[in-house]
């Protein structure tokens, strides 16, 4: 009999198991020595202890670029264009860097830039021009940060907008204290249902990055329906983790779709947008 034909005798057999094991052991112990190197890598080299951030992998970025081109009904090389506008505004940028280390949490953050699947909050922004974005959750106040600046190259363009970023903190958002982004960002300390409830003017783009759990969530997309206008969009941060807002977009008669982001050189798995419009 040869190699072959025994092969497949033997995967016939409640053996085949153990006869494949040490492949099966390889290829496993490849993988998880992967995520032990990144993870160890990480440990000796980063500060962060929540809120993780980290490059997109070359294929996250380019997926991506086609989420928002699909749910925004821009070309791609517009999508495309507008990360390349976030990723090389260098005053941002340095603006972060020196926040950072001047920040009473510098022990506790990265220096080093990295926005992850901001750059699709940013795109999003750029491709429909709300007046008015709300963000719940800023922690340190990148994300508030990356829409800001989203909305000044808006206003350069003649559509000016502003962003209200909520947050139950009132540490949070020192990033987004400096002009000219501060000149667009109204930060509201509180919790998010109240703050969301006090809003006296319509909601184009709502992006949902505070408590992640799913009632919370759900309470927000219900709090901020009455306070939208027409065809405003709604992001979530939390789609890797619950169904909520594709259940919102399925009650009220939107479309829904989610995109995952892989981060590179990371052992996070990454978190998401989901979008309902
Ligand atoms: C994941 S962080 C926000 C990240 C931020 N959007 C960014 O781009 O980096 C979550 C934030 O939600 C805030 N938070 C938690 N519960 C909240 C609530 N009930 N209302 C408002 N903010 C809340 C936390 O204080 C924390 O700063």
């Amino acid at each position: 009999m040869d190699a072959t034909k025994l092969r497949r005798a033997i995967a016939r057999t409640p053996f085949a198991p153990v006869a494949a094991f040490p492949k099966r052991l390889a290829r496993v112990a490849r993988h998880d020595a992967k995520v032990l190197r990144t993870s160890a890598r990480w440990l000796l080299t980063s500060r962060e202890h929540h809120n993780y951030t980290y490059e997109l992998t070359k294929l996250s970025r380019h997926h991506l670029a086609w989420f928002v081109s699909v749910v925004c009904d821009v070309p791609v090389k517009q999508v495309r264009a507008y990360f390349g506008e976030i990723e090389s505004d260098d005053v941002l940028r340095r603006h972060i860097e020196s926040a950072t280390a001047g920040a009473a949490r510098r022990g506790l953050a990265d220096r080093h830039v990295r926005y992850a699947r901001r750059i699709g909050w940013y795109a999003i922004v750029r491709a429909t021009r709300p007046q008015h974005v709300v963000e719940t959750g800023v922690d340190k106040g990148l994300g508030s940060c990356v829409l800001a600046a989203a909305l000044l190259r808006n206003a350069a363009e003649g559509h000016p907008g502003r962003v209200t970023s909520l947050d139950i903190n009132p540490e949070a958002g020192y990033l987004a204290r400096t002009a000219p982004w501060s000149e667009v960002v109204d930060l509201v300390i509180g919790d998010s249902i109240a703050s969301i409830a006090a809003l006296d003017r319509p909601v184009d783009l709502f992006l949902h990055d505070s408590d992640h759990s799913r009632a919370h969530e759900k309470r927000e997309f219900e709090a901020v329906e009455g306070k939208l206008a027409p065809g405003a969009i709604l992001l979530t941060d939390n789609v890797t983790a619950t169904n909520v807002l594709a259940e919102h977009a399925e009650r009220t008669g939107r479309k829904f779709l989610a995109y995952r982001e892989t981060p590179a050189n990371h052992w996070y798995p990454g978190d998401g947008i989901g979008v309902a419009w």
